[in-house]
């Protein structure tokens, strides 16, 4: 595995890569979803490019940039025994110079969910992304459906300015009891991760209520905030939404929906999903 820190030594290792090559986006703290979204870009071409990079322009000024975990030295290794060619891990003042006048916004479905508890998030992601696909020029990058909006996001953004790049969903990774994996699950404390795999329980409740014929968006969110509410402990709703699960918009009845939820558990931020769809 080569590992570059520069944008020109990235370009010269890529060049050097024979066949399609996969690309796995991450800000680190790999973990098994990362692994799994390694693998799945494996399956799918030959090379594989990581990059690793805590992306200052997706956090909010009161959101966790500073605490967010950094394990350079672990996740090195983890790339390697997961076959990556090329690691790449820029600094933040190689990828962002100071006089920068542009950013990618992808409008409509980035106010929703996320979008509107985290304003600006999405226009940091479209923009890293793009800046990244640039780079690096994949043929394809996988990116996971626990993060369900950006996912789609992505997909607009690539559809709409014609980015030859394949765009992979790979499944979401979880612990033995639900909780979905993600590298902020390591700032839970204790109790908080016992109370998190609430996230999941309330969802599944809603996937049974579904296939069991409700289809009131009031009350299949009802019915996720009873489970995460009966949890205690600490655990705050940022959103419980019940949407149409292309657009993103209100769910107003049908066979298919998306119920996505963002929790605090104490400080730390959680998100998780479930598409509905009849038994
Ligand atoms: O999902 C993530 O880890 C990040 O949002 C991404 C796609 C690497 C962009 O910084």
């Amino acid at each position: 595995m080569i590992i570059v820190n520069s944008i020109p030594k990235l370009r010269e290792a890529r060049k050097a890569l024979k066949g399609d090559t996969g690309f796995v986006p991450t800000m680190g703290a790999l973990h098994e979803g990362h692994l799994s979204l390694m693998k799945s870009a494996k399956e799918h071409a030959p090379n594989l490019i990581v990059s690793i990079f805590v992306n200052p322009t997706q956090f909010g000024p009161d959101e966790d940039l500073d605490t967010y975990p950094r394990y350079t030295e672990g996740d090195t290794k983890k790339c390697e025994s997961a076959g990556c060619d090329i690691l790449f891990l820029p600094n933040v003042s190689d990828i962002y110079v100071p006089d920068a006048k542009t950013e990618v916004h992808v409008s409509e479905l980035t106010n929703r969910l996320c979008g509107a508890s985290r304003p600006g998030h999405f226009n940091g992601v479209t923009t890293i992304v793009t800046k990244l696909f640039n780079i690096v020029q994949p043929d394809l990058a996988v990116f996971g459906k626990k993060d369900y909006q950006q996912l789609a996001v992505i997909r607009k953004m690539v559809l709409d300015l014609n980015i030859p790049v394949e765009i992979i969903g790979a499944p979401t990774i979880r612990e033995n009891d639900g909780l979905a994996k993600s590298s902020r699950n390591l700032k839970l404390n204790a109790q908080m991760r016992q109370s998190a795999p609430a996230l999941r329980q309330g969802l599944l409740k809603a996937q049974a209520a579904f296939q069991n014929g409700q289809r009131s968006k009031e009350e299949l969110e009802r019915i996720v905030a009873e489970v995460i509410d009966d949890a205690k402990a600490g655990l705050r709703s940022d959103y419980i939404s019940c949407v149409d699960p292309k657009s993103l918009e209100a769910y107003e009845g049908g066979e298919e929906a998306l119920i996505a939820i963002a929790i605090f558990a104490g400080d730390v931020r959680l998100i998780d999903n479930i598409e509905l769809h009849k038994a």
